[in-house]
């Protein structure tokens, strides 16, 4: 193999380029050629095939590190259409042209359903990414524990059987996802952050975090003390929430709520999904979880909780959200994640070099050997219908009745959060946060240089016309 592309897609993480720079340091040893392809699947589908050469002489190109967030290539969340065989074509046409012998997309459960229509005309490999956790398994049959209902609409929807009551760790598929820990660790700082300033004006906060339908996130956070934690898996039980609101606030006189974006009222129903409206994957685009649950909690209690106490004058102004947001995407990944992105990328490389396609290399976890990188068949993750499914927490590392991780939620935790923070990524913070030139220098973006990189198809070679 003298040639590969490597692609990212879907939303970002911190540690996307940790990804392609381990990648690229394992195609440097095997003298295999890597180009970038700019933004996503929407870089295969542009004619001009918009990309970078990221090894010149089997040197990795100085922008490429693997401490920057985000990534140097660009992401988009456009995907190939696996029905239109006309496209796909052109894509295997452009990519061949182009001397492409394989393909590494990083992404989730969306970059896998484009990526793998294009396993029929090039060998591809996806190195996961997601904060959210969610591309994974809980033990491997977990993947065909579906039920498909057909409603009256003719849509079809599925629902999840009961499945196994109790789960080893040592059984998990994708133990975690890079970018995962970084999202812990800017959602565990920002509870601590504002649990001193609930505390000192007595009132509820409820910090939404995101994961969509998966709790991981959530669950994380416990890190950071929320006294509260409501995870998308565990339907919400209105009555027994206000009622731990209601003994933590006689008791302490605040209370932080943790709540995962996409957390689920006692009918099933998203709490804050207001619109069905979907991103370009088809994904729900979830809002106003931490804002439904304020209603619900100020509803309960009433002003006259609050006044009767002296503490606040209503329920609005005592209970306060804040969403973390895209904070939680952003920036340097840590440690963890940076070692596990750039060995999970070392090992997509290796793993196309053998000849394997259409595989998904994972992270695996188990008490003997500690984290170590494994691949399986992508079509292991799929259902027997061929949907893949976001993972979820599993029912056993959550405890319900005490609004926090389970005893195995911890011993879960530990692992990734232990150690997940290395001593060079708070001398980062020392070093540069209050470093005088950020006072004085422009912001250099890196776009601003790999723009100069970026090489196109000829329109002849690519044999279409139009950019
Ligand atoms: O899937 C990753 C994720 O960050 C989710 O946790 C979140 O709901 C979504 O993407 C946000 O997407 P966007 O950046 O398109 O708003």
């Amino acid at each position: 193999m003298r040639r590969i592309a490597i692609l990212t897609a879907g939303g970002d993480t911190p540690a996307l380029n940790a990804t392609i720079y381990g990648a690229v340091n394992r195609a440097n040893a095997l003298r295999i050629e890597v180009y970038g392809i700019i933004k996503g699947f929407s870089g295969v589908l542009n004619p001009r095939l918009p990309h970078v050469h990221l090894n010149p002489l089997f040197m990795t190109i100085p922008e490429l590190t693997p401490g920057l967030g985000g990534t140097i290539l660009g992401a988009s969340r456009d995907y190939v259409n696996p029905e239109d065989t006309t496209t796909l074509k052109q894509v295997a046409h452009r990519l061949s042209r182009m001397g492409i012998e394989g393909l590494i997309c990083i992404g989730g459960d969306g970059t896998i359903n484009g990526m793998q229509p294009l396993a029929e005309f090039i060998p591809t490999v996806l190195a996961p990414k997601t904060i959210d956790n969610d591309l994974g398994l809980n033990y491997a049959e977990e993947a065909t524990e579906w039920l498909r209902e057909t409603g009256s609409n003719g849509r079809a929807s599925y629902r999840k059987l009961q499945g196994r009551d109790e789960i080893s760790l040592d059984d998990l598929v994708n133990y975690a996802t890079p970018g995962y820990a970084t999202a812990v660790y800017v959602a565990a700082s920002g509870i601590q952050r504002v649990r001193t300033t609930a505390e000192s004006h007595r009132r509820i906060a409820i910090i939404e975090v995101m994961g969509r339908d998966s709790g991981y996130i959530a669950l994380g956070s416990a890190y950071g003390q929320p006294d509260i934690i409501l995870i998308p898996e565990a339907p919400l039980d209105e009555l027994a929430l206000v009622e731990r609101v209601r003994e933590v606030y006689d008791l302490q006189k605040h209370v932080v709520i943790v709540v995962g974006e996409g957390v689920r009222d006692a009918s099933g129903q998203p709490l804050g999904t207001l619109s069905r409206s979907v991103d370009p994957a088809g994904n729900i685009i979830f809002s106003g979880a931490a804002e439904h649950l304020k209603q619900i909690i100020g509803d309960s209690l009433g002003d006259e909780y609050f006044v009767s106490k002296r503490r606040n004058e209503s329920a609005n102004s005592a209970i306060f959200t804040r969403k973390l947001g895209h904070t939680q995407r952003g920036g340097r990944p840590i440690l963890f994640d940076r070692f596990h992105a750039a060995q999970l990328g070392s090992k997509a490389v290796e793993i196309l070099a053998e000849g394997q396609t259409n595989m998904v290399v994972t992270l695996q976890w188990n008490r003997e050997r500690g984290f170590h990188v494994d691949a399986i068949p992508a079509f292991r993750l799929r259902d027997q219908w061929g949907i893949i499914h976001p993972r979820q927490v599993h029912r056993s590392l959550y405890d319900a009745v005490r609004f926090q991780p389970s005893r195995l939620g911890v011993e879960f935790l530990m692992p990734i959060f232990t150690n997940a923070i290395g001593a060079d990524d708070m001398e980062e913070v020392r070093a540069h946060l209050f470093h005088p030139g950020n006072l004085t220098n422009r912001f250099h973006s890196v776009n601003v240089d790999i723009q100069k990189r970026i090489r196109l198809l000829s329109p002849a070679a690519s044999g279409e016309s139009g950019a």
